[in-house]
């Protein structure tokens, strides 16, 4: 982006300005093109891309305001400067609302040109420094969100950003609520594709009956109702992503007509006799082993080995125990609002999140804290603000209300230690809860669940 040559178009139709121009600006590093009348003025602005122009207001053919609202039309970010006669400043304020930046009065001298030229280039290079910083947070900002530290996350991120780059095909696997999708977005966002669209396509919701209509588009009048032609969703990714997610879920009919466009790198609408090239990475996801789903010849091997020329594991989240407080914090901090009052989440209660299986992986997680963020009302979480199963699940297969406690079951070294406890403490529950290092309300809880209750 940054090293694109400064494109300056002169539009005047008297050679001699023209000339002098160019002249001046020769030993500059700018790319200078010329035409004499706006209407070949026009066909270079439709043709490449140009940075600012210089339009004469007087011309033959088309006048300067007329190439200027063409110009603002089509291409609004060019910068326009307008040529304006002596004591032309209505015109020139006239050309300033319709989208000029600026206006200079003829007859002008060369170096005082030279220097409003410098200008613009300035401004122009100003801008072009912000888009690119803008890109730079931006696929900073889709890792920074992929959070991790453990040796598996960490391995991932360099993964990303080595394939990233890439035009593989790249099959992400992984169990619900790993991050499949923030991988994929994450790979988008390290391609050179990345000012261009990563289109999501679930797979799972688009059934077989519309497939094509969504992802193929229709022309206006293929069927009834169609009033108006769509391009779908293969063509709104076109130099971008096309993201399957839970491809696994593609019936087999279904697979062989997406298949087909895949390697055909073509698309025709429903309707029509056209096909259109395209050109997209793809990236698909599944929580399915899909090798297994090909031996039981549910899912088609020819499509699978178009999709995985590079599998990326997502690993489950109770493979990173020691992600969960960093990820535990980060939704802290991302979902709390001004009305609560939560802040930290308290020792214990972490303990219990970094022993819990976590079968929803990163979805489930962020869902607890949003409920324990809405549930607590005080300044931290505590483990009653944790839904039971993640606090006490264990103990409840293994030992329910009035039955015996097996004696080498974890669930009596829990009660000895509770009896322990609260013989230490002199039966003060909340002292007896510090030390056991749980929430007082868990402690009443168990005590009542070990039946502990007499010892009172
Ligand atoms: N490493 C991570 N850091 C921060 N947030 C994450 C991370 N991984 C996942 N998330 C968040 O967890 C939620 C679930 O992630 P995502 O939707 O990408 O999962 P998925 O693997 O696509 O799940 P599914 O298979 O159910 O569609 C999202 O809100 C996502 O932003
Ligand atoms: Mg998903």
């Amino acid at each position: 982006m940054i090293d694109k040559k400064f494109t300056l178009l002169i539009v005047d139709d008297e050679e001699s300005v023209v000339s002098s121009l160019k002249r001046t600006f020769i030993d500059e590093d700018y790319d200078i093109k010329s035409a004499s009348n706006g209407m070949e003025a026009l066909k270079i602005v439709k043709s490449m891309r140009i940075d600012a122009a210089l339009v004469d207001l007087k011309m033959p053919l088309m006048n300067g305001m007329e190439l200027l609202d063409n110009i603002m039309e089509s291409h609004p970010n060019t910068m326009v400067v307008m040529l304006t006669g002596h004591g032309g400043i209505s015109d020139a304020v006239k050309a300033i609302k319709k989208g000029a930046m600026d206006f200079i009065e003829k007859p002008f001298s060369v170096e005082g040109l030279l220097v409003r030229v410098k200008q613009i280039y300035k401004i122009w290079s100003l801008k072009n420094e912000n888009i690119r910083l803008r890109e730079k947070t931006d696929t900073n900002f889709e890792f920074d969100r992929l959070i991790g530290n453990s040796t598996s996350v960490l391995k991932l991120k360099e993964l990303i950003s080595k394939v990233g780059p890439t035009d593989t095909s790249i099959l992400i696997q992984g169990e619900t609520g790993t991050g499949k999708e923030l991988v994929a977005r994450a790979i988008h966002h390290h391609s050179i594709r990345n000012t261009n669209n990563f289109v999501p396509v679930d797979c799972a919701s688009i059934n077989e009956s519309v497939f094509e209509n969504e992802l193929f588009g229709h022309i206006k009048g293929a069927f009834t109702g169609a009033i108006s032609s769509t391009d779908g969703l293969i063509r709104s990714a076109d130099k971008g992503t096309l993201f399957f997610d839970e491809i696994g879920e593609l019936p087999l009919t279904t697979q062989a007509k997406l298949l087909r466009s895949i390697q055909e790198r073509e698309v025709r609408p429903v309707g029509s006799s056209k096909s259109y090239s395209v050109d997209v990475r793809i990236v698909a996801a599944t929580n399915r082993d899909l090798k297994k789903e090909v031996e039981k010849k549910r899912f088609r091997e020819d499509l699978y080995y178009r999709l995985n020329v590079l599998l990326l594991e997502v690993p489950p989240l109770s493979e990173r125990i020691s992600d969960i407080s960093l990820l535990s914090n980060y939704f802290l901090d991302r979902l709390k609002t001004g009305f609560t009052k939560v802040s930290e989440i308290s020792e214990e209660a972490m303990q219990y999140l970094e022993r819990y299986n976590w079968p929803g992986n990163i979805r489930e997680l962020e869902n607890i804290i949003r409920r324990g963020i809405a549930v607590s009302s005080q300044k931290m979480i505590y483990p009653e603000d944790l839904p039971e199963h993640v606090t006490g699940n264990e103990e409840k297969n293994s030992y329910e209300d009035g039955e015996i406690v097996s004696e080498h079951s974890l669930a009596s070294y829990e009660k000895e230690a509770i009896q322990k406890a609260l013989e230490i403490c002199k039966n003060n529950r909340r002292k007896a809860s510090v030390l056991l290092r749980i929430g007082e309300a868990t402690l009443y809880r168990k005590i009542k669940k070990y039946d502990l209750d007499s010892l009172k």
